[in-house]
């Protein structure tokens, strides 16, 4: 099958005010050429990124103030969608996670993680696959994580929604398989972006720590997946190896493993 063709095609990226999304719509802007509607709450950081990108390509690009984690704003983004005849893809993005043991939480802080990392990608897919359908063409991408596939001790409502998207997106790649029009995942590990500082994540894995990869590196290595149509795309050859292990290691090992990885330093219960 031929490379996806990116230039001149629109693509609306979620969560583009900061990190990986950002640098998402800088690689499609200005290395494929195509056109963006990128989307997040923070909209003075979303003007910031359009001139940003203005000064440097011919790209169009358009910002939408959205909270993602509201059903009327999730539903006013689908109208979009579904109205403007010229959109190509999404990018399922915007994300949240949150660092401690699940017992310490309040039951909003896992509402808050389901409503945005789960229930939104589902509605939005749901709903952009109908666009899809009706034009023959195009793409739908949900950002995962390695946390999709690894139950994450103290990280674990984010890894119950990355599990859950995994399988959905899957699930859904699979019923679509006959398509005109491309579904896929993107399963990053450790990403050097402020999810990991607001979180406090960073108090047990330093942001800039050799095993997390830049953002630019990440979203270079999605666009490349995406182009090749990859129905999971891992990032970098660490990642792929430690996907492969995991995968192939006794299920309890890896879960051990990764709770010795995660565990809050002494002293605090990573609650934040
Ligand atoms: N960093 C990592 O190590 C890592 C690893 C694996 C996977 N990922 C995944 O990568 C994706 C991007 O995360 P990141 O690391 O780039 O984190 P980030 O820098 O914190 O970015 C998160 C983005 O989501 C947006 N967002 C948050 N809440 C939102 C809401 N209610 N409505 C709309 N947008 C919202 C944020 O924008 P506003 O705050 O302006 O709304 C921001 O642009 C996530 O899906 C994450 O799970 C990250």
């Amino acid at each position: 099958m031929s490379v996806m063709e990116l230039a001149d095609r629109l693509i609306v990226v979620t969560g583009a005010s900061s990190g990986l999304g950002r640098a998402l719509a800088v690689e499609l802007a200005e290395r494929e050429g195509a056109h963006l509607l990128i989307c997040a709450r923070r909209e003075d950081r979303l003007h910031m990124l359009q001139a940003d990108i203005l000064a440097r390509t011919g790209a169009r690009v358009q910002v939408l103030r959205t909270d993602l984690s509201r059903a009327t704003e999730r539903r006013a983004l689908l109208d979009t969608l579904a109205q403007d005849e010229t959109v190509f893809g999404l990018i399922n993005n915007a994300g949240m996670t949150r660092y401690g043991p699940m017992v310490f939480a309040d039951i909003d802080e896992f509402h808050a993680v389901m409503e945005l990392n789960l229930t939104a990608v589902v509605e939005l897919s749901l709903g952009f696959v109908e666009v899809l359908k009706r034009r023959g063409e195009g793409f739908l991408l949900n950002v995962t994580s390695e946390a999709a596939f690894v139950p994450t001790p103290y990280q674990g409502f984010y890894s119950t929604t990355k599990h859950g998207v995994q399988a959905f997106t899957d699930a859904l790649r699979m019923e679509y398989r006959r398509s005109p029009f491309f579904v896929g995942t993107f399963v990053p590990g450790g990403i050097r972006t402020d999810m990991i500082t607001s979180s406090g994540l960073d108090r047990r894995i330093p942001r800039d720590s050799r095993v997390n990869m830049t953002a630019e590196k990440a979203a270079a290595a999605c666009v490349r997946g995406l182009k090749r149509r990859r129905a999971l795309t891992v990032p970098g050859m660490l990642n792929r190896i430690n996907h492969a292990l995991t995968r192939l290691l006794p299920r309890e090992w890896v879960l051990r493993a990764a709770e010795r990885l995660y565990r809050p330093p002494a002293g605090g219960n990573g609650s934040g």
